[in-house]
């Protein structure tokens, strides 16, 4: 913007030799050019914008999105869905939107948080309207909890009055003080203005491996009275999740009033990934990385997963999480095939 004015300002002065016709010209266009460089439109071309007031998420988009990148998580992709709809098809939310993510290690809380995030932001974790808060990066000392606390509020107060829409996502939640998300509190809560700012447009996701076994458990239990992995509903698992949660003193939301206000929107649980999964998972690494799919490949990298109960091995360890390091492995013998190059 400051760009635009000072355009204005350098055309000015040659203006003045020019004849009062001629000057009343060069006035208009510099005016018209400046209305047009400072235009929405056009300025946000160039530099990331806040999204407006009215604009509302794509949930078809989205719906597409996790339909064909997210593997394994009806439970997930349905309740995220519908919360993101209800949430965005409300012109005036009477609190922001909360979400806490549960699951095993490399189950995929992450990757979803990045494509609601594009949704919101396109830049998705780059844009300066995301904000990823790591417990044992930005708050590793538990005597330092105080400052912490303030500095979250200052953090999170700044940036929603810059930016309404504005997305915080607090990963590794099982690492975090007890009690310092409480801090996050008044934000969460159903008011429609703290000191001026209004939080309501805002969205804050938690991530965490707390309540993880108590999913795996509940998937398992599932599996060996031979019901379908797709039958298990959120009912199942959302009222266990959340108690469970809030009684773990390792869950980063021990006794935590976000849980008694009932300030947490959805608890989302992310199931255990099969050996089917992870395939999927190589195929669509494959696939990214313009490989042409090689079942024997896609096989090899499964295999070289572990998988738990030892007995039945029915679950990955870590998800699909270390696929890509094993892909690498594999790929210098992609690499050294010409054909296998999609
Ligand atoms: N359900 C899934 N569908 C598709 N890809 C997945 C899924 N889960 C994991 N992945 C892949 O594995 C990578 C690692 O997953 P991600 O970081 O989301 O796991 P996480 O649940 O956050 O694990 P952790 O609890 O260990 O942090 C993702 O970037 C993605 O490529
Ligand atoms: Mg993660």
């Amino acid at each position: 913007m400051l760009r635009v004015v000072g355009l204005l300002g350098l055309l000015l002065p040659g203006l003045a030799a020019l004849e009062p016709l001629s000057v009343g010209l060069a006035i208009g266009v510099a005016s018209a050019l400046t209305g047009y460089l400072s235009h929405p439109r056009f300025y946000c071309s160039y530099v990331e914008c806040c999204p407006s007031a009215g604009r509302r998420l794509n949930a078809t988009a989205l719906k597409l999105q996790l339909d064909t990148k997210l593997f394994g998580q009806h439970l997930a992709k349905e309740v995220v869905l519908k919360a993101v709809m209800g949430f965005s098809n409300n012109p005036s939310p009477k609190k922001p939107l909360m979400l806490s993510l549960h699951g095993w290690a490399g189950t995929g809380k992450n990757f979803l948080s990045q494509i609601l995030a594009e949704h919101v932001h396109p830049a998705g974790l780059r844009s300066k309207f995301v904000h990823l808060f790591l417990a044992t990066l930005h708050f590793p000392h538990h005597d330092q909890v105080k400052t912490y606390k303030e500095q979250l509020q200052n953090w999170i107060r700044g940036n929603v009055s810059a930016c309404p829409h504005s997305v915080f996502i607090f990963d590794e939640m099982d690492k975090m003080h007890p009690g310092l998300i409480d801090a996050i509190k008044p934000f969460l809560d159903y008011y429609e203005q703290v000191d001026g700012v209004s939080y309501r447009k805002a969205i804050f996701i938690f991530l965490s491996n707390a309540g993880g076994d108590l999913i795996n458990k509940a998937a398992l239990d599932f599996w060996a009275s031979g019901k379908r992995r797709e039958e298990i509903q959120l009912k199942d698992l959302e009222p266990m999740l959340s108690v469970g949660v809030f009684n773990n003193k390792n869950s980063g939301l021990w006794h935590s009033s976000l849980i008694d206000r009932n300030l947490i929107d959805y608890f989302v649980p992310f199931l255990p990934l099969e050996h089917k999964h992870v395939k999927m998972c190589v195929r669509a690494e494959m696939i990214a990385r313009g490989y042409a799919v090689d079942e024997n490949i896609v096989q090899a990298v499964a295999d070289e997963m572990t998988f738990f109960p030892k007995e039945q091995k029915i679950y990955s360890d870590k998800g699909c999480k270390t696929v890509q390091a094993k892909l690498d492995i594999h790929e210098d013998i992609v690499m050294r095939d010409p054909k296998a190059k999609g």
